[in-house]
């Protein structure tokens, strides 16, 4: 039987995991958010006080504390445990945030990742999103999207986030920061983001979610 995998990749804010997991959740598929392993090791690192160029020791640290990527059956999404703890809303802090991509240049924490993700996607249809899913990690995905906005649409959308998580975060600051990522994302010698050749292309700048997985959808059927 073969299974449906679908990629979404972009950069920073532009709604990928909201819009992948609507998909999957309308799909049936598995939601896999490859950001959230780069971020674990992120987590680990500003938890055991490893520096992100360090490169040894990052890939010392996902040897020594197995992380647990677990399935919820419900939602169909993948929390992280650590020590029986589920750390997924720890995550997306300000202080993992910061070097979550300095870290993930490293040819070896990006060799450890790439490979849990294609485990994830054996027995299963997935909706994958990150920055490398069409270009790397799926290459041979059944639909790609590349999903942009520009990026006073991006830091606003992430303002809006934390305000409702209750935290007030500058917008410039969310702006500067965004940017200060994709760059770096974008620049990188090894699975830099950018959009694979037979990705769609979707700006979702001054669309609805809604508009967006609808979009997404189509391409899907399309594709059968
Ligand atoms: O998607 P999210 O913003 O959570 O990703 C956090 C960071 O993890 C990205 O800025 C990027 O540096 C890294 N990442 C990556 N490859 C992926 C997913 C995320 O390098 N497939």
């Amino acid at each position: 039987e073969e299974h449906i995998s679908i990629a979404v990749d972009g950069p920073a804010g532009a709604g990928k995991s909201t819009v992948a997991r609507a998909v999957a959740k309308r799909l049936g598929l598995l939601y896999v958010d490859t950001g959230a392993m780069y971020r674990t090791v992120a987590w680990l690192a500003v938890r055991f006080g490893v520096k992100a160029t360090d490169e040894n020791g990052l890939v010392r640290l996902l040897d020594e504390y197995p992380v647990e990527f677990r399935r919820d059956a419900t939602e169909g999404t993948l929390a992280v445990f650590f020590q029986g703890r589920d750390i997924t809303p720890e995550l997306r802090s300000p202080d993992v945030s910061a070097i979550v991509s300095p870290l993930s240049v490293h040819p070896r924490v990006r060799e450890r990742l790439t490979s849990i993700q294609r485990d994830l996607r054996k027995n299963t249809g997935v909706v994958m999103d990150g920055r490398d899913i069409g270009t790397v990690v799926m290459p041979d995905a059944d639909v790609k999207v590349f999903l942009t906005a520009s990026l006073n649409e991006r830091a606003r959308r992430r303002a809006e986030e934390f305000a409702l998580k209750g935290h007030t975060v500058e917008e410039s600051e969310i702006r500067d920061s965004m940017a200060e990522r994709d760059e770096r994302d974008s620049s990188r010698d090894i699975a830099p983001l950018r959009p694979a050749m037979d990705a769609h292309i979707l700006d979702s700048t001054g669309k609805s979610i809604d508009e967006v997985v609808a979009q997404i959808l189509n391409w899907v059927r399309e594709c059968a």
